[in-house]
């Protein structure tokens, strides 16, 4: 079937940018992204596309180009629906906060919603496809409900997970590794509709990317692909600490495992912790259907990934306290980053979330500058914890949009996003304006030592040696 008319339902991260992206290179495609939120909506069709609710390089002029051509963003959920062949389900699939699976297994509210809406608009043949990260087997729960509505309306779907990464998404979708669907391998109509979607990623996707296997195949492929490129950070960051006991450098240690092929370069990055909307969900809803089988050990091992990291946020935080004397009540500590990761405002489970909370029980007075996130972001990712009042989270914590300002008689930095910007401040003019001494955390490795202890910090980064590596001269073993 030749597809003219495409519907993403969710606006967000994913539909967002992956609309943008499939509506350039198919300009005789119609793609209406909707959503049921307004403001969303309002942001992506504002005039001034530095408004977007998105921040990803590039997207804007890929917006500019396709919007209001063959590109529209609305809230008209059914009518999109109903005039579309192929319907792309992007919304949120949180962890689930309350109930059976609490905290584990993914919340599948807004699917299940989403599929009974299609259901009831529907009126001929209709392609779904799944590009939410979720639970194996909620394709079956789909089909259930989209088969059951009597209509004779007949619907194919498939599971076509999105591999992008915040920050690049728009050349992640512009040259993905893969590009893999998940379909009905074994009858016609499911061939045809895989073969339907291919179509569209061949116009800019090398076939030979284009990986299609049955669905829960490739629902699982998403799970484990996040899981396992979780698993590296926290491999990684159990090695930052071992490194800072030995005498070892974790970034000589990477760069050597880095260089054995089986291994790889990429994502050896020790940190303090990774964030994002994704890994810990994945890992989570992946730990709950190994146990819903009874699979206890296969739980428990990807269970320890989580732990791991939830461990590294904790450590990052107690060594600044530790190094500040042990106490950082009434001191200023200013945080430079807020967001999960560079180049992106989205702030989901980012470390410095946890690492603020935990200073703030300690009594300490933050102030935080992040180039792309909004002050009220900050703010409800705090309060989204409930570890104290809304009042206090504002009393004590404070936004700043000059990063000099915010370090301003600072007693310590700590660097918990990795933007370029950071690397290039006038590091002599923070440190003359702090209190002394002058201690910077990094938890990104990103800033050059010698050159801060040249200018006389005191700084501190994840997986460096305490003492001068050097020497030799390491910690005495114990007998
Ligand atoms: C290993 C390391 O590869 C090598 O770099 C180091 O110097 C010594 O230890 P070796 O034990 O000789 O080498 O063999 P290797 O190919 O790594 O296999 C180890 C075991 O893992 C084997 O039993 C192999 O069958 C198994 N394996 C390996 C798997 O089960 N699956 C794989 O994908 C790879
Ligand atoms: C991830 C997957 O990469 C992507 O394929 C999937 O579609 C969605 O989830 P994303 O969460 O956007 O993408 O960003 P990613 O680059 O994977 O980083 C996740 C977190 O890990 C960030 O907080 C990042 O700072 C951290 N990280 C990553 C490290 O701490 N060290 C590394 O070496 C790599
Ligand atoms: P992701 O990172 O997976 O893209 P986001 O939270 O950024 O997740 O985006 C999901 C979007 O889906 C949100 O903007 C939300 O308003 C929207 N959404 C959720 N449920 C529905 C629904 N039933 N109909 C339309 N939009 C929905």
């Amino acid at each position: 079937m030749k597809i003219k008319n495409i519907c993403c339902i969710g606006a967000g991260y994913v539909g967002g940018p992956t609309m943008a992206v499939i509506a350039q290179k198919c300009p005789d495609i119609r793609v209406t992204v909707v959503d049921i939120n307004e403001n969303r909506i309002a942001a992506w069709n504002d005039e001034n596309v530095e408004k977007l609710p998105v921040y990803e390089p590039g997207l804007s002029d890929i917006v500019k180009e396709a919007r209001e051509r063959n590109l529209f963003f609305s809230t008209d959920v059914d009518s999109a629906i109903d005039k579309a062949d192929m319907i792309f389900i992007s919304v949120n699939t949180p962890t689930k906060t309350y109930g059976i699976g609490k905290g584990m297994a993914a919340d599948l509210k807004w699917i299940e919603l989403c599929a009974r809406q299609i259901a009831s608009i529907a009126k001929d043949d209709k392609i779904i496809i799944e590009k939410s990260t979720l639970p194996v087997r909620t394709a079956a729960a789909l089909r259930d409900i989209l088969d059951n509505t009597g209509n004779g309306v007949k619907y194919q779907i498939l599971s076509n997970p999105e591999f992008l990464a915040e920050g690049t998404a728009v050349q992640d979708l512009l040259n993905p590794d893969r590009v893999l669907i998940g379909g009905d391998i074994d009858t016609e109509d499911g061939l045809q509709a895989i073969q339907s979607l291919s179509e569209i990623y061949e116009r800019w996707v090398p076939k030979e990317r284009i990986l299609t296997t049955n669905v829960w195949s490739s629902e699982l492929s998403k799970l484990t692909a996040n899981a396992f490129l979780a698993q590296r950070v926290s491999s990684i960051n159990a090695m930052s600490e071992l490194c800072e006991k030995t005498g070892a450098d974790v970034h000589e240690v990477a760069q050597a495992l880095g260089m054995d092929s089986r291994i790889g370069s990429k994502f050896l990055q020790s940190s303090v912790g990774f964030g994002g909307s994704c890994f810990q969900k994945d890992i989570l809803n992946l730990v709950y259907i190994a146990k819903s089988f009874g699979l206890n050990e296969v739980a428990d091992y990807w269970e320890q990934v989580i732990i791991m990291n939830d461990y590294q946020k904790r450590r990052f935080a107690n060594n600044m306290i530790q190094t500040l004397f042990n106490t950082v009540s009434g001191k200023k500590i200013t945080l430079l980053g807020w967001a999960f990761k560079k180049d992106t405002n989205d702030t989901r489970e980012s470390a410095a979330i946890y690492v603020a909370d935990h200073l703030l029980n300690e009594e300490a007075e933050i102030v935080v500058y992040d180039p792309k996130v909004e002050t009220e972001q900050i703010y409800s990712d705090l309060d989204y914890l409930k570890s104290r009042s809304k009042e206090a989270n504002r009393q004590s914590l404070k936004v700043a949009n000059n990063p000099y300002e915010a370090c301003k008689d600072a007693h310590a930095i700590a660097v918990l996003t990795e933007w370029e910007e950071f690397k290039h401040y006038d590091w002599e003019k923070i440190y003359d304006n702090m209190l002394k001494p002058a201690f910077v955390f990094d938890g990104r490795n990103l800033l050059n030592m010698e050159e801060l202890i040249k200018i006389g910090f005191v700084p501190k980064s994840v997986g460096k040696p305490e003492y001068d590596a050097k020497s030799f001269s390491g910690p005495a073993i114990a007998s």
